[in-house]
């Protein structure tokens, strides 16, 4: 994990929890319209991966477990992991690329509805992410997966002065390469194909010589679309558009984005195709349908999109009618850590990846809040081009004070909380009946986190050892973690 140079250590904020009186007249506790519908509170659940998927996509009863218990703290909306569009093998994370899908969340769907009583708003976020391959072994590298060009050989020539490489065959190539010293490397491979060695292959959207890289403007709108056509058959209230972090179609937004098919280089460009989507989205879900957008207020990657940018696209989501803005911040793969050999690269491993999760171990700032000034500056930008588009901030909200200061400054008008729901999801219950004092308090070091990064059912280190030989508990994989939070008695 990334840790800044001299890191400062934060304490979890002391704070006064309201009474049930002061929950009631609060901001937050008041009921918000999106779109066509109307959430209870200002309360928000952003989307948390939590491995629980079978290895082929489908809804699990552990996934129905895991949902039914943030349901039951009923906060105004929760949002279902990142969900792939596509009806392509990608391990235990859910997907919603074909109606063969559509079951397994209507199950989960209906277990929310009746565990909140019908109180919590039930999105589902959905994401396109492109080719990303483990870190490959050395050996291997050379002998199966570098093809080997004129170029090879040329550079091979010309490092060694010997013009005898440029008619040697293949074979000779690859055991020359592969018991090389990284600095012959360094002179013999491109820049793509040493990271292909270094942190595994990974597709970028400007990979435009590969045919499926290059169509994607022709085919996501229509993927998009039939995804969030299958949402609403499965009963979610909308969906969040996954513009997030280091998938498709925030590479598409970036300033890395250096296509020129009309869906790269400048701002109006980079948009295009993630409002192509949306359009293509709303005529297949209709006009009364939730329809809202994940996006970054800052990529936190060298020659990465800064505020400016995000303001702009914040401003043409809402000019186009998405109906909600969720702002996340970072967690790219442009900085992501060297993965261990067979590992894939992860990208919260670098800065960026702190931003998008920060820990208690920081910089002056600390992690409480630290992406609303850039929250705000979007909801400035949208408010003043005349667009009253709800605006959700995540990224260390923890207590009911924070919460109900960014809303009543107009910072604004939801405030999300992911690992201190998954810390306790009845943060929510307990608010509003005056009981504060009886929240587990997330730590903010990251426990969950690792687990994702592992690939591991995710669970919290405050509640997976509790009570472990209760007789309702459910056990994670490896034994010695409960799957889930305990119940809170009234
Ligand atoms: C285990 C875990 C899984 C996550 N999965 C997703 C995801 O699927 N989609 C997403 O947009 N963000 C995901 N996030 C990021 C959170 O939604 C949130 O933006 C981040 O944790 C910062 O908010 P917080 O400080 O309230 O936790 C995940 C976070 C955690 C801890
Ligand atoms: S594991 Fe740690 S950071 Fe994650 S939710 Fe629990 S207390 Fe918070």
């Amino acid at each position: 994990m990334w840790k800044f140079a001299n890191p400062i250590r934060h304490q979890i904020p002391a704070t006064r929890w309201p009474t049930a009186e002061e929950a009631a007249r609060s901001l937050l506790f008041q009921p918000i319209r999106i779109g066509g519908s109307e959430l209870i509170s200002r309360t928000w659940v952003p989307a948390m991966v939590p491995w629980r998927a079978t290895e082929d996509g489908f809804v699990t009863e552990a996934n129905i477990d895991w949902y039914r218990r943030f349901a039951a703290g009923q906060p105004g909306a929760l949002v279902v992991e990142a969900t792939g569009v596509r009806d392509i093998p990608s391990g235990p994370l859910l997907r919603i690329g074909d109606d063969r899908f559509i079951p397994g969340l209507r199950q989960l769907v209906k277990a929310v509805r009746e565990a909140s009583e019908g109180r919590t708003r039930l999105f589902v976020q959905i994401i396109d992410f492109l080719a990303v391959r483990r870190r490959p072994e050395h050996q291997k590298y050379f002998k199966r997966f570098l093809r080997i060009t004129d170029r090879h050989r040329q550079a091979l020539a010309e490092s060694s002065n010997d013009q005898n490489w440029l008619g040697r065959e293949e074979a000779e190539v690859r055991a020359f390469l592969a018991s090389a010293s990284d600095e012959v490397l360094e002179h013999i491979l491109d820049e793509r194909e040493l990271e292909s060695l270094q942190f595994g292959y990974r597709e970028r959207v400007t990979d435009t010589e590969l045919a499926h890289v290059r169509q994607l403007p022709e085919v996501l709108p229509g993927i998009f679309a039939a995804a969030a056509g299958r949402a609403r058959e499965a009963g979610f209230d909308g969906v969040e558009l996954h513009y997030a972090h280091a998938y498709t179609m925030a590479s598409f937004l970036s300033a890395r984005n250096t296509r020129t098919d009309g869906y790269g280089g400048r701002r109006e460009e980079r948009v295009r195709l993630p409002l192509e989507v949306y359009h293509a989205v709303r005529d297949c879900v209709g006009e009364d349908y939730i329809v809202g957008a994940r996006f970054l207020s800052d990529e936190v990657i060298e020659r990465g999109n800064r505020i400016g940018d995000a303001t702009y696209f914040g401003v043409e989501f809402a000019r186009a009618g998405l109906d909600f803005l969720s702002i996340s911040k970072g967690g790219k793969f442009e900085d992501a850590q060297q993965p261990k050999v067979g590992q894939a690269v992860y990208p919260y491993t670098g800065k960026s990846g702190y931003e998008c999760m920060p820990t208690t171990l920081s910089d002056e700032a600390g992690p409480f809040g630290r992406n609303v000034p850039q929250v705000a500056a979007i909801k400035q930008a949208v408010n003043a081009a005349g667009f009253s588009t709800p605006v959700v901030a995540s990224g260390g909200i923890t207590t009911f004070e924070q919460a109900e200061g960014i809303l009543r400054r107009g910072e604004a008008d939801l405030a999300g909380l992911a690992r201190q729901a998954l810390a306790d999801p009845d943060w929510f219950l307990k608010v509003q009946l005056g009981r504060g004092a009886e929240i587990r308090r997330c730590t903010y070091t990251n426990y969950c986190e690792a687990l994702d990064q592992a690939h591991k059912q995710v669970t919290c280190k405050l509640w997976d050892r509790f009570e472990l030989d209760a007789p309702e508990i459910t056990l994670a994989a490896d034994g010695r973690r409960r799957l889930l939070p305990p119940t809170w008695k009234l």
